[in-house]
């Protein structure tokens, strides 16, 4: 599949066009970042992992009827998917109350919670990306209230996939971030839902389950060293990168920073 131009770059990846104006090529690239870009570093490796990691966690949602944006991983850093005119909301699920949810209201850190929690925030960078509510939503045309039903239960079952997938391999998902839009179908010749974001360590928050340890991006955030060591147990534990793998390149796994701004 031959790279067209970019045409878009974002903090974390950079889409390209392809011959066919359905289909696009996204690169992972090993930018890390937090805080809305305030916190900024290379971790290099991340990408080709996240590439991996994603892959195979969207492969395994789509046999079990999930309809995703990807069509195959192209190589190390870049996947073929469909183009997707992506809703401006970040869907969130929680199921171990930690991070901005804890700060917001004051609920203790590691709490569980009854049932997943479902949120929504206003993809706008400029904003924070600030919570809202359904009703938001609707308000503002960002998604109508049948595409929200939609959305709302492809994200349960999502969840649901996710936390048995994690949990036969020694990992609790404790929350998720995940982003949808609309692509071409050209079987049906419609347009349909899709899931369109990666699933990796930067978008999901995963603890082992007998230490807690953080095996994602909050390493990052927190600083608590060792980044692409933890989505490297992420990959092993999933049987994606063989037992005896280690960070033998020259360079892999290496923190280079490049900005840190505080508020
Ligand atoms: P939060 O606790 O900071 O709101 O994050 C909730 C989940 O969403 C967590 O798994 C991290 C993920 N997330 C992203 O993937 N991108 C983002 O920009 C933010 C703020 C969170
Ligand atoms: N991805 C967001 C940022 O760039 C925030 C985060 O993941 O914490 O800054």
């Amino acid at each position: 599949m031959i790279k067209g131009k970019k045409l878009y770059e974002g903090k974390a990846k950079i889409i390209y066009e392809t011959k066919d104006k359905n289909l696009v090529i996204q690169h992972f690239k090993d930018d890390a970042t937090a805080f809305n870009n305030l916190k900024k570093a290379k971790v290099e490796g991340k990408g080709v992992l996240n590439n991996r990691i994603s892959e195979h966690i969207l492969t395994c949602l789509s046999h079990c009827g999930i309809k995703t944006h990807l069509i195959k991983r192209l190589n190390m850093r870049e996947q073929l998917i469909k183009k997707a005119e992506i809703f401006p909301v970040e869907f969130i699920v929680r199921n171990i109350a930690t991070g901005s949810l804890t700060k917001r209201l004051g609920i203790p850190d590691g709490t569980h919670l009854e049932k997943p929690l479902l949120e929504y925030c206003y993809k706008k960078d400029e904003l924070n990306d600030p919570l809202i509510s359904r009703e938001h939503i609707y308000s503002f045309g960002w998604a109508t209230e049948n595409e929200i039903k939609i959305i709302d239960n492809m994200t349960i079952r999502i969840n649901d996939i996710l936390t048995g997938m994690f949990r036969a391999v020694g990992i609790k998902l404790v929350d998720f971030k995940i982003e949808y839009g609309k692509s071409w179908n050209k079987d049906t010749e419609q347009k349909e839902i899709v899931l369109a974001d990666e699933i990796s360590p930067d978008t999901c928050r995963l603890w082992d389950v007998k230490t807690e340890k953080k095996l994602d991006k909050d390493r990052f955030r927190k600083d608590l060293g060792n980044i692409i060591q933890a989505y490297q147990e992420v990959a092993r534990r999933l049987g994606i990168m063989p037992e005896e793998t280690n960070i033998s390149e020259v360079n892999f796994g290496r923190t280079i920073p490049i900005k840190f701004k505080k508020k």
